[in-house]
């Protein structure tokens, strides 16, 4: 018996995280921020000065990654080494630097059981680049996540503003642009939508929107 996966990738910004974690919520499935885990392979290579271009080195760290996901009054945490990161692994900065570490095959490899464990009954909602193509290609629902730059970047924005994070919207437009063209680029697992994914363009639909679309998808095909 197959555990039913339902995959979202989709550049940043797209809206994934948060789209993901509230199907997950109403399914009652489990979640995967795979980003996450390449935010904590960069993460702790800074805590081990470990450089952002030794292969080898970034590989075994993201084998050996001890990070927890506790729950906290219902706020998710993220634990690196007992540590709290759930704010620091956010930063662009961050972002920027797992996009680094997440071009490397080695990194990517030893990042790929780890992923496919999350596969647990009842269900999985995967979110990530690519979830539909290499970690879960036999996934029954793929669904690919898009909306145009300006809108991610203006998302993006509120998102910082709400947190007290100031920013100027054209640097970050700059940034996701950026971003997305070494996430498109690279080599190994591109982001791409796989060959049976179904795209989804959010930029004129709102949360609920989203969420009720995928709803009715899972209930046709999941
Ligand atoms: O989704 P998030 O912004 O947290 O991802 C951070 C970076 O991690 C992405 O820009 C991408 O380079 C990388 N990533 C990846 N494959 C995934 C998830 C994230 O390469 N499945």
């Amino acid at each position: 018996e197959q555990v039913p996966v339902l995959t979202i990738d989709g550049p940043g910004g797209a809206g994934k995280g948060t789209i993901s974690s509230l199907i997950a919520e109403r399914q009652g499935w489990h979640l995967l921020d795979s980003g996450a885990l390449y935010r904590l392979t960069a993460q702790a290579a800074i805590k081990h000065e470990v450089a952002l271009d030794d292969e080898a080195a970034l590989a075994e760290l993201a084998a050996s990654l001890d990070v927890e996901f506790p729950v906290s009054d219902g706020v998710p945490q993220v634990l690196l080494e007992g540590q709290d990161v759930t704010r620091a692994i956010r930063t662009e900065a961050a972002g920027e630097r797992a996009s680094q570490v997440a071009a490397l095959p080695s990194v990517r490899t030893a990042l790929l059981q780890r992923q496919q464990g999350f596969q647990q009954p009842p269900g999985l909602v995967a979110d990530g680049r690519d979830m539909g193509t290499v970690v879960f290609p036999q996934a029954p629902l793929k669904i690919f996540l898009t909306a145009s730059a300006s809108e991610r970047a203006r998302r993006r924005h509120l998102q910082l503003q709400e947190a007290g994070v100031d920013a100027s919207l054209s640097s970050l437009l700059k940034e996701i642009q950026a971003r997305d063209a070494r996430d498109m680029q690279r080599s190994v697992a591109p982001l791409k939508p796989a060959d049976d994914a179904i795209t989804l363009d959010t930029t004129r639909l709102s949360i609920p929107e989203v969420v009720d679309r995928l709803t009715e998808l899972l209930a046709q095909r999941g």
